[in-house]
C-alpha cells in the first residue's frame, strides 16, 4: 500500500464488509484493506463491486466480491456462509426512509426493517459463533446519529438503527467470553449517494458542532481503529462521529435537520 500513515495492523485477517459498493461502507473496505485485512467487498451491484475490488488490488491490497440482496434472509445466510472465515464484519449496508410517519406503507417498512436490522443479525448468527470458537473477533454495527435523537420524518429508519446499536451492546455482552468485541458507530451527515452533496451541505452546517458534513474516509478512519489491536479496550460502546450536535434550534427548517 502507498499510504505511509496507515498502520497495518490487520494483516492475515479476514474483513467481511457489507454494502461496500459505495459510500462509507466503500471508504471502510478501502481503509480495512489499507491496514493489510483481505476483504470481502459486498454489495448488489457487481459493477460498482468490482471497481472498489481493482482500488484496493491497485493499491497492493486484497479483496474479492460477493453479491447479496440483503432484503432477503436467505440472501443475507448465503453471504455470511460464502463469506468464510470472517474475523471483523462491518454491518454497514443500510437504506434510508425520510418522510411523514403515516406515509411509510407496511411493505416498505419491513423491507427497512429486512436490510437495516434482520440481515445483520443473521449475518451474527452465523458468523459471531464463528469468531467465538476461534477465540477472536470484531463487529462493527453502522448506527446512526438518527438512532439516538428524536428528528422529524425518521422515526422508522431511527428505530432500525438504534436496534444496531442495541444489538452491539447485547453481542459485545454475549460474545466477550469469546474473544469478541462489538461496538456501533453514529454517524452524523457523511457525503454519500443517500442524498446529493447540497443537502448534505445544508445538513452539515446546520445540525453540527463543526458546521460541516463528514466525508466518507472520517468514518472509515474510526472503523480502522476500532477493529484493529488499538481498539483492543473499546467494547458495548456506541461511538458518535457526527461533528456535535448544537442546541436545537427551533427555526431550522425541517428537512434541514434530517441525518441518514
Ligand atoms: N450517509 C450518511 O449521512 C449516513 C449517516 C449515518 C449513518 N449512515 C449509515 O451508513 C451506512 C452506509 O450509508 P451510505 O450513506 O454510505 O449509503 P450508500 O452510499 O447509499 O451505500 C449503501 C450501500 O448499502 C448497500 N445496500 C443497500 N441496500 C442493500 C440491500 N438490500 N442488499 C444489499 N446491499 C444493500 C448498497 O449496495 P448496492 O448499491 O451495491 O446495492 C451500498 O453499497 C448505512 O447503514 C447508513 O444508514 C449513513
Amino acid at each position: 500500500m502507498t499510504n505511509p500513515a496507515v498502520i497495518r495492523d490487520l494483516q492475515g485477517k479476514v474483513a467481511l464488509v457489507t454494502g461496500a459498493t459505495s459510500g462509507i461502507g466503500r471508504a471502510v473496505a478501502v481503509q480495512l484493506a489499507a491496514q493489510g485485512a483481505t476483504v470481502v467487498v459486498h454489495g448488489r451491484d457487481a459493477a460498482r463491486g468490482a471497481a472498489v475490488v481493482t482500488e484496493i488490488e491497485d493499491a497492493g491490497g486484497s479483496a474479492r466480491f460477493v453479491s447479496a440482496d440483503l432484503s432477503e434472509p436467505a440472501e443475507a445466510l448465503r453471504l455470511a456462509n460464502e463469506a468464510g472465515e470472517v474475523d471483523i464484519l462491518v454491518n454497514n449496508a443500510g437504506v434510508p426512509w425520510f418522510g411523514p410517519t403515516e406515509k411509510l406503507d407496511a411493505e416498505t417498512l419491513d423491507q427497512l426493517f429486512a436490510a437495516n436490522v434482520q440481515a445483520p443479525y443473521l449475518l451474527v448468527t452465523v458468523l459471531g459463533p464463528k469468531m467465538v470458537e476461534r477465540g477472536s473477533g470484531v463487529i462493527i454495527n453502522m448506527a446512526s446519529r438518527a438512532g439516538t435523537i428524536g428528528q422529524p420524518d425518521s422515526s422508522a429508519y431511527g428505530a432500525t438503527k438504534a436496534a444496531l446499536a442495541s444489538f452491539a451492546r447485547s453481542w459485545a455482552s454475549e460474545y466477550a467470553p469469546g474473544g469478541v468485541r462489538v461496538n456501533s458507530v453514529s454517524p452524523g451527515p457523511v457525503y454519500t449517494g443517500a442524498a446529493n452533496r447540497e443537502l448534505f451541505d445544508v445538513s452539515g452546517s446546520t445540525t453540527t458542532l463543526l458546521g460541516r458534513a463528514a466525508e466518507p474516509s472520517e468514518i472509515a478512519e474510526l472503523v480502522g481503529y476500532l477493529t484493529s489491536p488499538r481498539g483492543s479496550y473499546i467494547t458495548s460502546a456506541d461511538i458518535a462521529i457526527d461533528g456535535g450536535r448544537p442546541p436545537a434550534r427551533p427555526d431550522s427548517g425541517r428537512s434541514a435537520l434530517l441525518t441518514p
